[in-house]
């Protein structure tokens, strides 16, 4: 089954890897409905996937809020009759030493990041098991796996949805339903460009191709496991990290 024309839900599509993700599927023909906080931003993912002859549509909502989440998913599985592909790329970060770390950051990364994904994979699996077919792509990171210092919340954020991805892929697979998580190592993107010149020097010393990746390095994870070519990998953890986490 080619990728063209079916359905993908793009959580955080506004900018950096979901936005490169929501493009680079619309190149193969996806239908996009793209989700993130604020329709501006949204707007020029869209314009991007028009350019690369696709798609989008638009529902800026906060993933953290299940009740909003559902209803623009229920609203897309309406429109489109059906919810092939869902990525859960959404995240943030908030980070501090756990010393100093205020209980807000905590729960703002760990609603965000985890419960977002509840959320949306709990909307999503109504329409899935219906049509019985289903993909569900959880962008966690390699910080979930090897952790970070400053990171305690957002590592724990990112473990959690290691354990979540393999524990829905054991529930759904008899219906045809694989759901796999992508961890990306340091890629370019908002999320990073703020690190100080220390801590990106330290960093790139742990990246064995010694370099950061970029956006579409990501995407290029998202299609495969989009794609009949993964249609035997379920509940698994694809590093995309230049060495970083091996
Ligand atoms: P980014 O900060 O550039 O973009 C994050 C996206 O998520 C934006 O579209 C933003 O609007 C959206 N978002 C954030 N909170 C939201 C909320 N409550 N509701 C709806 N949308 C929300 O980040 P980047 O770098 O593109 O990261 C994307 C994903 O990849 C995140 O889950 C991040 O944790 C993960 N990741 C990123 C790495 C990196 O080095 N950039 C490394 C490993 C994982």
């Amino acid at each position: 089954m080619s990728l063209r024309d079916q359905v993908a839900i793009v959580t955080g599509a506004s900018r950096g890897i979901g936005r490169a993700i929501a493009v680079r599927l619309a190149r193969e023909g996806v239908r996009i409905a793209g989700l993130a906080r604020t329709r501006e931003t949204l707007e020029e993912t869209a314009r991007q996937v028009e350019s690369a002859g696709g798609k989008m549509t638009l529902y800026p909502c906060d993933i953290a809020e299940t009740g909003p989440v559902a209803t623009a998913i229920e609203e897309i599985a309406r429109t489109w009759s059906r919810v092939d592909l869902l990525v859960n790329n959404a995240g943030i970060t908030r980070d501090n030493l756990l010393l100093r770390m205020k209980p807000e950051d905590w729960d703002l990364v760990i609603q965000t990041n985890l419960k977002g994904a509840f959320n949306t994979c709990r909307a999503v699996l109504r329409p899935m098991l219906k049509q019985k077919y289903g993909r569900i792509i959880n962008i966690t990171s390699v910080v979930g796996v090897v952790g970070w210092p400053g990171q305690t919340n957002y590592a724990a954020s990112k473990a959690g949805l290691i354990g979540f991805t393999k524990s829905l892929a054991k529930e759904v697979a008899s219906r045809n339903i694989t759901v796999n998580a992508v961890a990306p190592g340091f890629i370019v993107t908002d999320m990073t460009s703020n690190l100080s010149e220390e801590i990106r020097s330290e960093a790139l010393k742990t990246i064995p191709l010694q370099r950061f990746g970029q956006a579409e390095e990501i995407a290029e994870a998202v299609v495969f496991l989009a794609s009949d070519s993964s249609s035997y990998i379920t509940g698994q953890v694809l590093q995309v990290d230049g060495g970083l986490a091996m």
